[in-house]
């Protein structure tokens, strides 16, 4: 298999970087998975290896897994996202930040409560500033759907300033078998991190679980 890029995941240890590590191994892709510690780090890879043994994986601590990855990816409880961050920001120049945070206040999860700056993705961009391309992704895509080998029926909702950053963004999300669209610049985060609580009211309602979203429109 010819070399892919490395992506590196911050907090993949967790629900939603380990599906997105498991679908972006399968298709190809070398995987670090960051920790606050290197044990938590190396049972996720031994667990990746045992799901998708062809593909290299790594496993290191957030800081040095954000300076080995080419795209890292933050996958991290919101009240933890700028912490996180600013233990790794040095290594973030140049490169696509990938951030995955839904801004959900407990208990009121079905409720939209955004943080002051607008939204967790607008948050991050500011606080990195511009050398860093702040792509915001995968708000309404259920954690264990991704580490299933199904299809996930619910589009993507891709925002970030930088449309090339996006594109490529979009890129990746067809190879984690999904469909993800250009949403504008990354204050338009809020739209996605907004409509998680709508989903879960939708949840809630018994109709259906795992509701999502899908785009229509006539093809050109
Ligand atoms: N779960 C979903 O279905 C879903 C869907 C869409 C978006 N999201 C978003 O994805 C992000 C991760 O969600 P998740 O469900 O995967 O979370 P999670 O499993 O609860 O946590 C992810 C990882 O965050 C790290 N972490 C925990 N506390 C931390 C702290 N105090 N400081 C730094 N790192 C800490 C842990 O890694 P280590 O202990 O290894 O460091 C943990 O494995 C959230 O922002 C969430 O809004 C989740």
């Amino acid at each position: 298999m010819s070399a892919k890029e490395t992506i590196a995941i911050l907090g993949g240890t967790g629900d939603l970087g380990t599906g997105l590590a498991i679908r972006w191994s399968k298709a190809g892709y070398n995987i670090v998975i960051g920790s606050r510690t290197q044990e938590k780090a190396d049972a996720a890879v031994a667990a990746l290896a045992e799901i998708s043994p062809n593909t290299p994986a790594q496993a290191m601590e957030n800081a040095a897994a954000a300076a080995a990855g080419d795209i890292v990816v933050l996958t991290v409880p919101a009240d933890h996202q700028i912490s996180t961050l600013d233990g790794v920001k040095d290594s973030l120049k140049g490169k696509i930040l990938i951030d995955v945070t839904v801004p959900l206040v407990p208990p009121k999860v079905g409720t939209v409560q955004m943080p002051p700056e607008g939204s967790a993705g607008k948050r991050a961009q500011d606080h990195l500033g511009e050398d860093v391309h702040v792509v915001s992704a995968f708000q309404n895509i259920a954690a264990h759907l991704l580490q299933q080998d199904v299809v996930i029926e619910c589009d993507v909702l891709v925002a970030g300033n930088n449309k090339e950053s996006r594109q490529r963004v979009i890129d990746l999300i067809k190879e984690a078998g999904m469909n993800g669209w250009h949403a504008g610049p990354i204050a338009n985060a809020a739209a996605a991190e907004a409509l998680t609580s709508i989903l879960i009211q939708i949840n809630r309602s018994g109709i259906v679980s795992h509701s999502g979203i899908k785009i229509i429109g006539q093809e050109h």
